[in-house]
């Protein structure tokens, strides 16, 4: 740290250039480049559908050809869609949108109910400050729009309590009290950061980053890895349930993120990052026996390790590499492309080249997942090396949640510029284009099944989905991703490298790049791992809720 003070003071001369994270001098082979015309034709195509059939709305229904508000009815697909416009250089479709957002009044929810803070800020707050930096700070009146939704949401932190609740009912300023989960009170510190920036008002980022720094702070089931459930109201987790999935995810996310886009002097960001991969490497990291994938498990309420995995987690690898690369850490890269390849293989298992949302594996050292393993589930196994969890998988909506997969696939060709990773993001684009646009219907849809391509489509583009694990309470987006995420990530794997550089930006969870300042020279924290502290499980006995992870 001291080095980096004394450049940041202006007082060293020498030529320190900070840590970098792409691979210096990349270029996209000529004979890739086509791809990234194709993954703007899918964003224009389906967008132009949600024009015409669902415009002002959440999302367009591309089987129904009408629209649903799932997100306060605030036109999230438009918001959300603005970076990728910016990105792609679509200067007219932007301006509708600019002009669209820039009349949306955030007071009332004009679809009822409430509100999620975590949604609303990784899309809104996200979105918006984006698109604001991307437009050349031109548009002031962004910034009014995020501060707005802001003002509202901060009402979820009551009284003395340093986490947010996390929904809100915006009629009347009130939270709905009950237990949240990490990830939605861990994932506000960026968006939020920004708006403090912006605004001069530093109660945003206070408020969200003195959240995060009190979860790092609790004693944990392991060290640097923090339950997934956790009370505002009592400040305490609720079980021990640990991992990388939903609900968790982007919390560890945003650890390293928050980091690397204010560069704190704060150590508990990297430590607790830092200790987190250290705990998932000796205890999570695992091994299937058959094709040797690596994955992380989960570490169950009672202390077992469930051979889980999860197309949400896949982000892992991602922000592995983006960590790896900062910390300079060579072990953490390799793990990550490791877990990189494991997902991959998840894609590539499937007769559309299109992964499941929930799948499982077998390992040396175990087999247990919280469900009995089926003959046919091990059948599956034995030929892919992992098989699709649930038994009613063929009923979920599997195949159109590819972000997180092509999100770490992206981090891992510009860290490595191995050309193999452009080949599985031009599969994945002929997977799109071959089985989701539904014949006779607009736009493209989900599949059924992922391994049917003949079992037809669900009727959204975005929208939640409740998924189980043990209970029916995660909550998948889906297709609306695509505008903000998924095909923005694609766009980016064949853009020019140095067009938004991963030295320059930090992605929030929504893929809206933020810009950053310059590099340290090193991310190391303290340079020491925080200890195992006593942990005693707590279970609050009430009604588990509904999380809504990434
Ligand atoms: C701008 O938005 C307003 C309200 O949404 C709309 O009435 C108007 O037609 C829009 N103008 C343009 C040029 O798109
Ligand atoms: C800063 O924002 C917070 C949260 O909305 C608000 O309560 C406070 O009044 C604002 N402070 C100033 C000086 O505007
Ligand atoms: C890299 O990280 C791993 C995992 O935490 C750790 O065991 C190793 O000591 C680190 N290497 C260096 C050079 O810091
Ligand atoms: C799962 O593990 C149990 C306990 O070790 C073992 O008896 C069983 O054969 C394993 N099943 C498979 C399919 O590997
Ligand atoms: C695929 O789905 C179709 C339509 O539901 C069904 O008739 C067919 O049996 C399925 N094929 C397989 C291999 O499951």
């Amino acid at each position: 740290m001291r080095s980096t003070t004394l450049v940041a003071l202006g007082l060293c001369s020498c030529a320190l250039a900070g840590v970098t994270v792409q691979e210096p001098g990349l270029k996209v082979p000529a004979q890739y480049q086509s791809n990234r015309a194709a993954a703007e034709k899918i964003f224009t195509t389906s967008y132009n559908a949600y024009k015409e059939f669902a415009f002002g709305h959440d999302e367009l229904l591309p089987i129904s050809k009408t629209s649903e508000d799932d997100l306060g009815g605030w036109g999230a697909s438009i918001v959300d869609a603005m970076t990728t416009m910016l990105v792609m250089g679509l200067d007219d479709l932007f301006n509708e949108a600019l002009n669209f957002s820039s009349h949306i009044d955030f007071s009332v929810i004009p679809a009822g109910g409430t509100i999620s803070v975590f949604e609303t800020t990784i899309r809104f707050v996200g979105g918006l400050l984006s698109a604001f930096e991307l437009s050349g700070q031109q548009h002031p009146i962004l910034v009014a729009k995020a501060k707005q939704v802001a003002d509202k949401m901060a009402f979820a932190w009551i009284g003395d309590n340093v986490l947010p609740y996390g929904h809100i009912d915006f009629s009347d300023n009130s939270p709905d009290i009950a237990v949240t989960n990490i990830a939605e009170a861990g994932t506000l510190s960026l968006e939020w950061f920004k708006l403090s920036k912006f605004t001069g008002n530093a109660t945003y980022g206070d408020l969200t980053m003195k959240s995060v720094e009190f979860i790092a702070n609790l004693p944990a089931p392991l060290p640097g890895l923090a339950a997934r459930f956790i009370d505002p109201g009592t400040g305490q987790f609720d079980g021990a349930y640990v991992g990388w999935g939903g609900g968790s995810d982007s919390y560890f996310e945003y650890l390293l993120k928050y980091a690397r886009l204010t560069n704190t002097n704060n150590n508990i960001f990297i430590d607790t990052w830092k200790t987190a991969i250290d705990s998932s490497i000796h205890t999570l990291l695992k091994t299937s026996t058959v094709g040797n994938h690596a994955y992380l498990a989960d570490q169950d309420d009672q202390g077992l390790i469930r051979h889980v995995g999860s197309h949400l987690a896949c982000f892992y690898a991602g922000n592995w590499l983006l960590g790896g690369k900062l910390l300079n850490n060579q072990t953490i890269i390799n793990i990550a492309l490791q877990l990189n390849d494991g997902c991959w293989n998840t894609y590539a298992g499937t007769t559309t080249g299109i992964g499941p949302e929930g799948f499982a594996f077998i390992s040396s050292d175990g087999n247990f997942t919280g469900d009995t393993i089926t003959a046919d589930e091990i059948a599956f196994y034995n030929t892919h090396g992992f098989y699709i969890t649930s038994s009613d998988y063929i009923q979920r909506p599997e195949g159109k949640h590819l972000g997180r997969l092509l999100e770490s696939n992206f981090y891992a060709w510009r860290v490595t510029g191995d050309t193999k990773y452009l080949d599985r993001a031009a599969s994945a684009i002929a997977s799109f284009n071959k089985f989701l646009p539904p014949p006779d219907h607009v736009g493209f849809a989900s599949l059924n099944d992922v391994n049917n391509a003949t079992a037809g489509f669900i009727d959204v583009m975005e929208s939640f989905w409740y998924e189980n694990f043990e209970r029916k309470d995660i909550t998948y987006s889906q297709f609306e991703n695509r505008f903000a995420e998924v095909l923005k990530y694609l766009y980016l794997t064949f853009d020019d490298p140095s067009h938004i550089s991963l030295d320059n930006y930090v992605f929030n969870t929504e893929c809206h790049p933020f810009k950053a300042p310059p590099a340290l020279n090193s991310y190391a924290g303290s340079g020491k791992l925080i200890p195992q502290k006593p942990f005693n499980a707590h279970k609050t006995g009430s009604p588990l809720p509904a999380i809504s992870p990434r």
